[in-house]
């Protein structure tokens, strides 16, 4: 395919695949298990139809937004992702400059292949950052890790992974979670000379909510939970004083058979109605509408993971920054096409569920 003719975000998957090799390919794309609820993330924004209202004056539509107080320039951020540094040499640098440029916010993760501090100083300083995390086996290490993204004084939340015990498994993933750090470079985790992957710093199966109650202690970030798919999770984290909820399924690679985040999104908006918590969503975003429905169904904000990965793979910086254009361009259409302004005027009237399902 010629670069001219990528036109819509899917149309950037298949340079992830001619660029890598098998084995790395299936574990960037796979969902787990079956990949039911990987598959189902995508089309389950089909069962929903929109509402639009015409006959207002959609001259001028306002894509900004902000997301925990600080502003964004349209509510499409970037997830965190393993190991950008396979796919292309700069890495997590090329993404976060994109996301810089495009003027969204992006999530570090844990496991990327440029460490947090490079990934800070590579990007201008009103660029907007946050970093992923899993507690680790090691309280210590955690510990580290967090003083070193608060020494930064560039990150500014923590988003706390919580759908991933331990992980879940792909079938066409020869990979495992010890090989593939040994292939790959982890410098959040392992960044004492000689360090090696070790029981200790890898995840920890035996967190409970009172580890959460535990970073609280040991951070003043505002901390997002990362998975969460059910109204009782949900009232747990605002009960805690958590700042937001992502509602994820880790793009389908935990637990498979769990709903598609779209179809969840609901259930934690009504959970946490009234408290102050933010509500954003990842997994299956692919177009402008898809924005536009996650936004009338009360998402703040939504996320993406692979589409960054598909860019980066195109065309390192510039491709992900293309990926953003076009999802911002499809949402500010969507947002006239369907009578909005501003995304204040996105409300919950723009979507049914459709009686016909995903056809
Ligand atoms: C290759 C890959 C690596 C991922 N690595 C992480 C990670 O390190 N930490 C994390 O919390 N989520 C991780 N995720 C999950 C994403 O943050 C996100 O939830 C998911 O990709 C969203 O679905 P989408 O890919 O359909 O947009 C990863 C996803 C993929 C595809």
């Amino acid at each position: 395919m010629a670069a001219d003719e990528s036109v819509c975000v899917v149309d950037f998957e298949p340079y992830l695949k001619r660029g890598l090799e098998a084995t790395w390919y299936d574990y960037y794309s796979n969902g787990a298990g079956e990949g039911q609820t990987h598959r189902d993330n995508v089309k389950a924004f089909l069962r929903y139809r929109l509402r639009p209202r015409y006959l207002r004056d959609v001259s001028n539509r306002v894509t900004r937004t902000s997301i925990l107080g600080l502003d964004i320039e349209f509510p499409v951020g970037v997830s965190p992702t393993a190991t950008h540094g396979v796919i292309h040499g700069d890495g997590e640098k090329a993404t976060a400059r994109a996301a810089a440029s495009a003027g969204t916010v992006m999530v570090l993760s844990l496991y990327s292949s440029k460490s947090l501090e490079d990934v800070a100083a590579s990007v201008p300083e009103d660029t907007l950052l946050f970093m992923q995390l899993n507690i680790l086996r090691s309280r210590v290490k955690t510990e580290e890790i967090i003083k070193r993204v608060d020494a930064t004084g560039r990150y500014k939340a923590l988003v706390v992974t919580i759908d991933q015990p331990v992980y879940g498994r792909k079938r066409a993933q020869p990979l495992n979670a010890l090989l593939y750090a040994k292939h790959t470079q982890v410098p959040n985790i392992l960044n004492h000379p000689g360090e090696t992957w070790c029981d200790s710093n890898s995840i920890d199966p035996a967190c409970t909510w009172d580890d959460i109650k535990w970073l609280q202690g040991v951070t003043s970030l505002p901390i997002i939970l990362k998975g969460i798919l059910t109204a009782e999770s949900a009232k747990m984290a605002a009960s805690l004083g958590a700042a937001g909820i992502l509602v994820s399924n880790h793009g389908g690679r935990q637990l498979d058979g769990v709903a598609a985040t779209i179809d969840s999104l609901s259930e934690v908006v009504e959970a946490v109605k009234g408290s102050n918590v933010e509500v954003y969503l990842d997994g299956g975003v692919r177009k402008g509408t898809d924005v536009l429905k996650a936004l009338a169904m009360g998402a703040r904000a939504v996320f993406i993971g692979r589409p960054a990965l598909w860019g980066l793979a195109y065309n390192g910086e510039a491709g992900v920054r293309k990926v953003l254009d076009i999802l911002k361009d499809e949402f500010s259409l969507a947002m006239a096409l369907a009578g909005c302004s501003s995304v204040a005027e996105i409300t919950p009237d723009l979507v049914k569920a459709s009686p016909y399902g995903s056809l």
